[in-house]
């Protein structure tokens, strides 16, 4: 397919026809840098859809009339950088295409007032509405089913993820991580108007937020007087700084794993934004449900796709009591119990196949703990106060710096209620006990017929949900998927996305 330049809105239709395909949308004001190539290849590489660009310098989204005057236009190397890094066709209307004069029906629209209510849109009033009325004018004209935007503007990314929400529009937005020069600075269209020594100064600010990030890290805290001064003794005209929760842009709580630490600056006649996210630990997901509700398939994936430490928490319940049935222990025994529980060690190593095994006590039993004969004791076991609490301390452990996906039961709950993103992952009984069967692995439920399946299945919900310590059942922040009728891969993908929408993606890359 030819790849095109549209100039006019009418043109849109017609080119929509003609390529047949869904659309990745980049709407940008031009002055293309390495932001902007990372944002097309990144739709490039993302999917078949057709990219297209759109270049447009929206007056409504300047407060002040010589920023907008000054806003750096190099048309023609914009074109070629759009179409040499994939785009299928670049969109470049006039202020009049866009806003017709004579269209008494167009919408100014208001953005969110608690998003723009912090940082930027203290000073830039109205700001934030220019870009929100653009926005959702060419979203409306272009009906993509993706918009990329970077988190260089993270303000304005919460913004547009709210206008999406509010308006129902049926697009999903996709981000990616703020992109550096050579020098640490973030990469901006408005680069070009520094000079040397302000260029120096921004380095400054830029680097004494990456000085906080790693203090952050190690001291759970910051001091925004302590960089305010250091900033000061530099001569930076701080604009503001400001530490706080990374999705409402209220101040920062104590209890908050992931904040952020934004400030903008002013260097000569140019105003420039900058900011790090600060985590006490890397990002937990917390993954439960029922059996054969596919929890464990889905969690695997997700762990190698986003190249997290997978947590299998049945796992240990189930090797604990192969153990305690091996060597036949009376584990009603409290005493015994406690003693045996001392000395009891459960790890998990990829083995060659990049699978994960299990041990205990150097025993490897992946294999073994999925008999029928443990799912017939798991249950029991894993409802001991002692086994619990020995267990949760084991995982709690092990997710002390982040980086994993779990899944068990109780994770939401229990374990790790502080995660990002819980998931309570179900089927309906006929679904899972249908899965059961079809699952190589598992011997014995090929065994055994349809109708005892299901009986085992509701016997072992029952069990879980009705035990005293930790039930199964849903935390009340967790969401819900019902896996009936997805594919594995159509739940894995909605749960990533679900994660991307909660964790700045520049925090994965850290
Ligand atoms: O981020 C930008 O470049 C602009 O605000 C946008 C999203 C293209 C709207 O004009």
């Amino acid at each position: 397919m030819k790849k095109v330049i549209i100039r006019k809105t009418e043109e849109i239709e017609n080119w929509k026809r003609n390529i047949n395909s869904e659309i990745n949308f980049i709407p940008t004001m031009g002055n293309l840098h390495n932001g902007h190539i990372k944002l097309i290849s990144t739709a490039k590489n993302d999917n078949s859809n057709f990219n297209l660009v759109s270049i447009f310098v929206n007056p409504l989204q300047f407060d002040n009339k010589s920023d907008l005057e000054n806003y750096p236009k190099t048309i023609d190397n914009d074109i070629k950088i759009s179409f040499a890094n994939g785009a299928d066709a670049i969109f470049i209307p006039s202020t009049e295409d866009i806003y017709p004069p004579n269209n008494k029906n167009i919408k100014l629209l208001k953005a969110s007032t608690e998003l723009s209510s912090a940082l930027c849109g203290l000073n830039r009033i109205g700001h934030f509405d220019g870009v929100c009325t653009v926005v959702y004018r060419l979203l409306n004209l272009i009906k993509p089913k993706n918009l990329y935007l970077g988190e260089k503007d993270w303000q304005q990314l919460l913004i547009l993820k709210n206008l999406v929400l509010t308006h129902k529009l049926n697009v999903a937005i996709k981000s990616i991580p703020t992109q550096r020069d050579f020098d640490g600075i973030p990469l901006s269209s408005r680069n070009v108007h520094l000079s040397k020594n302000e260029r120096k100064l921004i380095r400054f600010f830029s680097n004494e937020l990456l000085v906080a990030k790693t203090k952050f890290q190690q001291e759970k805290k910051i001091s925004l007087k302590e960089i305010i001064k250091k900033l000061s003794a530099e001569k930076i005209s701080i604009e503001y700084l400001e530490h706080l929760h990374p999705h409402t842009l209220q101040q920062s709580r104590f209890e908050d794993n992931i904040s952020i630490l934004a400030g903008a600056i002013r260097c000569g006649e140019t105003r420039l934004i900058d900011h790090v996210f600060l985590m006490k630990r890397r990002p937990i997901i917390a993954i439960d449900g029922p059996a054969g509700s596919g929890k464990s398939t889905v969690t695997k994936l997700i762990a190698k796709k986003l190249k997290l430490l997978y947590l299998d928490t049945g796992a240990m319940y189930r090797a604990l009591s192969w153990l305690l049935k091996k060597e036949n222990i009376d584990y009603k025994k409290e005493k015994i119990l406690q003693n045996i529980l001392k000395d009891i060690s459960i790890v998990f190593k990829s083995n060659e196949n990049s699978h994960q095994d299990v041990f205990i006590n150097n025993y490897c039993v992946t294999e073994e703990i999925r008999s029928q004969e443990i799912s017939s004791i798991v249950s029991k076991i894993s409802s001991i106060k002692e086994v619990r609490k020995f267990l949760v301390e084991e995982q709690r452990k092990i997710g002390a710096s982040g980086g994993l996906v779990a899944e068990g039961r109780d994770i939401g709950t229990t374990v790790f209620p502080d995660a990002e993103l819980k998931i309570f992952l179900t089927a309906s009984i006929d679904e899972r006990a249908k899965r059961r069967k079809s699952d190589k692995k598992s011997k014995d439920s090929q065994e055994i017929d349809l109708h005892t399946l299901k009986e085992l299945i509701k016997k072992r919900d029952f069990e879980d949900s009705n035990r005293e310590i930790s039930p199964l059942i849903k935390a009340n922040d967790a969401i819900e998927i019902i896996t009936d009728g997805f594919s594995i891969n159509e739940v894995v993908d909605k749960i990533i996305d679900l994660y991307n929408d909660k964790i700045p993606k520049e925090t994965q890359i850290q």
